[in-house]
């Protein structure tokens, strides 16, 4: 090769080297990831929960700094976003991982990257039994599925559902968002309630309970006497419910129940569970 086609090589080198770099540079910004209402997700679609909805759902947990809050299918992560800025811990569980990505930038801008963590995951494949509080927006089915894994949280956990219920384990309270939320508005809210199926002895007599979800009926026999037991009800550990006109209130932890009597007799009242 003489030297001024050398030359004409090396020129030509360059002049694509030059205008690679500068086809590089001036490539616009690589768009950032835009979700579509309605896009596929795994068992659900995504369709963002609206904010004032959103904001009735933790008032109606009474999300505090205390609390762990972990939402099931976090989308672009506005629940557990806005748990932080409540203070509180937060963790979305999100099997999209550009949703995941895109929560994570969100937390940043809002400033709780800190406190709103996320993970990218199959909720069913997914420990969430340390939260206090459960946010979901799923569907009826999917709910249900969940419900045995929910109903062995400890018991006072919080969960909250847009729109969808648990089948018979009917909510303890309803809302509707305020403002201007036009669909998806409705939030249902249980409490786990403690588990006290079985036969209990007191210093009186025994008292054997029946219970569904947060139901209880049963009998407390005292002697010859027996008595039907009439507005049964747990929240979380807070058992109450009535027997032979006597109102008992008290706490349940596993296998012990301590409280208080109103109407007749009011004082103290305990018991020990004996079987399941
Ligand atoms: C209806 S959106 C709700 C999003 C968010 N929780 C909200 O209220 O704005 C349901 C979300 O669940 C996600 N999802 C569906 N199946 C899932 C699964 N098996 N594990 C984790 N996330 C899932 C979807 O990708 C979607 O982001």
């Amino acid at each position: 090769m003489n030297l001024s086609n050398r030359i004409y090589r090396l020129s030509a080198i360059l002049f694509f080297a030059l205008a690679a770099a500068i086809a590089a540079h001036a490539q616009p910004a690589k768009a950032q990831y835009e979700p579509r209402v309605g896009q596929e997700g795994k068992d659900v679609v995504w369709v963002p929960t609206p904010q004032s909805l959103v904001d009735k759902m933790l008032d109606m947990a009474k999300v505090t700094p205390k609390d762990y809050l972990i939402d099931l299918g976090s989308g672009d992560g506005r629940t557990v976003i806005t748990a932080a800025k409540r203070g509180a811990k937060a963790l979305g569980i999100e099997y999209n991982p550009e949703m995941v990505e895109l929560s994570r930038r969100n937390a940043a801008k809002e400033g709780v990257s800190d406190k709103a963590t996320f993970l990218n995951a199959d909720l069913f494949e997914s420990d969430f039994s340390q939260a206090t509080v459960i946010t979901m927006f799923l569907l009826p089915d999917i709910n249900i599925k969940l419900r045995p894994k929910i109903l062995d949280l400890k018991p006072g956990t919080r969960i909250v559902s847009n729109t969808f219920t648990m089948g018979e384990w009917t909510a303890d309270e309803t809302a509707t968002a305020n403002g201007d939320c036009v669909s998806y508005c409705n939030a249902l809210f249980w409490i786990v309630p403690a588990k006290v199926a079985g036969t209990w002895k007191l210093p009186q007599g025994e008292l054997a309970l029946k219970q569904t979800f947060q139901m209880v009926s049963g009998t407390l026999k005292s002697g010859t006497n027996s008595a039907q037991i009439s507005d049964g009800r747990l929240r979380g550990d807070q058992i109450t419910f009535t027997a032979g006109g006597v109102r008992y209130t008290g706490r349940v932890d596993s296998n012990t129940i301590e409280g208080t009597v109103k109407g007749g007799s009011n004082g103290k009242w305990s018991a020990t569970r004996v079987s399941k």
